[in-house]
């Protein structure tokens, strides 16, 4: 399968910024042997969207509500992604589950609405650098898989540790090599050989200049990129380091 190189702008971008953004990365994909997809905060998604039609760079949101519809001031739901244009959905990122108490049990409930909705989720998974010091990486991860993804589950895992989000601070191929192999592991564990066809993106630092290298790790089937994903040569730069699929 390709490798998914998926930017997640985040909080970031006016609405002008974002559509340049986006035009700019489009106008490089041509040739490019990954899938490509960019997630702008919902207001511009329909923009962006729009801007992109057509072409070969997908859209996606960073959260959905668990609801279709209804009395939830300020949130936003899964069909309506949809209707602006998003074929994917970040869901249970770290910054979500940190600041707003985002739990497993509630990711899961998301990840089914927008599955229900016709969105592709990414449930993002990552221990804290506490929960790594004390050895305990592979337990938290594991019950965050355990508890946020449905079954059947159609969709990406990202890895993304903590501690290397917006630091600069990269986990090293071995620490890569080691949790991807431990999420495959736990994958077909729970879900059979259907474990095998599920994608599992490293987020955390990633750069035009260690792409290469955490792209080429076992088991690694694209990126989750955030500050390197607002300029779009860095951008495009991670995206022809993608391994072919
Ligand atoms: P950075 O690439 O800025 O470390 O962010 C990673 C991330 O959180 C992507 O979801």
């Amino acid at each position: 399968m390709r490798q998914l190189i998926a930017g997640n702008w985040k909080m970031n971008c006016l609405l002008q910024d974002a559509v340049a953004l986006a035009q700019g990365i489009a106008a490089g994909a041509d040739g490019i042997a990954a899938d490509l997809l960019v997630c702008p905060t919902a207001l511009h998604l329909a923009a962006v969207a729009q801007a992109l039609q057509g072409g070969a760079v997908a859209v996606g949101g960073q959260d959905c509500h668990q609801e279709k519809q209804g009395a939830h001031t300020g949130d936003i739901a899964a069909p309506m992604l949809r209707d602006a244009g998003a074929s994917w959905v970040i869901l249970g990122h770290s910054e979500r589950r940190q600041n707003h108490g985002e739990t497993d049990e509630l990711i899961r409930e998301k990840t089914l609405a927008a599955v229900d909705a016709g969105l592709t989720p990414i449930v993002c998974v990552g221990e804290t650098a506490d929960q790594r010091q004390g050895g305990q990486e592979t337990e938290v991860v594991g019950w965050q898989i355990a508890g946020s993804l449905p079954k059947p589950f159609t969709g990406a895992i990202a890895y993304e540790p903590i501690w290397a989000i917006g630091t600069g601070k990269t986990a090293t191929e071995q620490d890569v090599a080691m949790m991807h192999a431990f999420i495959r592991e736990e994958l077909v564990r729970q879900f059979g050989d259907a474990g095998h066809a599920i994608r599992i993106l490293y987020g955390g630092s990633v750069r035009a200049a260690n792409a290469a290298s955490l792209l080429a790790v076992p088991n690694v089937g694209g990126a989750l990129i955030g500050g390197a994903s607002l300029k779009a040569d860095e951008f495009l730069a991670i995206a022809r380091a993608a391994q072919p699929g």
